[in-house]
């Protein structure tokens, strides 16, 4: 069987933890100025996980007008903001505290009631994003991480997150050992001006694959949502995870 894959985008595949650092930082800062160029205020929406750790570091020593930017948050688990595995926490210590930026709008995952945390997230977007054709939101840049099992964002696989497409924030519900989750539903992930995807390391090899392929399976790859992407998207990633030896 011939497998035919077309990376969908810009492929920059580094030698090491630190050209990645140094990639995934100038990429997402050159998508960043370029959207301050055009608009007064920016939105971006940043994923948690531990991969963009250094790389949001690194950010925050980037000379750009982070008081013209609005910082949204991609996915949160159902844990205290305190928590370590709170992605707020993680992108609070690493991006908003060292850079000042008070203008962020976590998804509120550690509220009781998930779904109506969900429809108050859907409600601060709709008031704060810019919006397209459709009256769809446009985030300005998102950065993206990618899991062993293709999930995106939380969007898990054989789950029905993934074909929701009328919501804008989902409530996921917690499966196995995994907590429940808020997250950004496709729509509004595939509407983005400019999508950074960030993954390292040889386990997310066949993953990534998965979304080169042509033809696939959205439901058991739902980073395949980012063949609908409607502007850019760059994959910062290694070679390892590239599968490039
Ligand atoms: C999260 C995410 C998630 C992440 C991937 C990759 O909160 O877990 O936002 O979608 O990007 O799971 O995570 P790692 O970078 O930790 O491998």
């Amino acid at each position: 069987m011939i497998i035919t894959k077309v990376v969908p985008g810009l492929l920059i595949a580094t030698p090491d933890q630190e050209s990645f650092v140094e990639s995934a930082v100038q990429r997402i800062g050159k998508a960043m100025r370029d959207a301050l160029m055009k608009n007064d205020r920016i939105a971006i929406a940043l994923s948690g996980g531990e991969t963009p750790r250094p790389v949001y570091r690194a950010l925050s020593s980037e000379v750009l007008a982070w008081s013209r930017v609005d910082i949204h948050i991609v996915d949160e688990r159902a844990v205290p903001k305190d928590d370590k595995r709170s992605n707020y926490g993680m992108i609070r210590e690493e991006l908003l505290e060292p850079t000042k930026v008070t203008s962020v709008f976590p998804l509120e995952a550690w509220k009781p009631n998930l779904e109506e945390a969900a429809k108050e997230a859907e409600a601060t977007i709709r008031k704060k994003v810019r919006t397209g054709p459709g009256n769809v939101p446009i985030f300005d840049v998102v950065v993206l991480g990618i899991g062993d099992d293709g999930h995106t964002a939380s969007l898990f696989p054989n789950e029905p997150t993934v074909h929701d497409e009328a919501r804008l924030v989902l409530a996921v519900p917690a499966k196995a050992a995994r907590e429940a989750r808020l997250s950004l539903a496709r729509t509004v992930l595939e509407n983005a001006d400019n999508i950074i995807v960030l993954a390292t390391g040889a386990k997310k090899q066949g993953a990534i694959e998965r979304v080169w392929e042509v033809t696939g399976d959205l439901s058991a790859t739902p980073a395949r949502i980012l063949r609908n992407a409607r502007g850019g998207i760059t994959w910062v990633i290694d070679r390892a995870a590239g599968g490039l030896g």
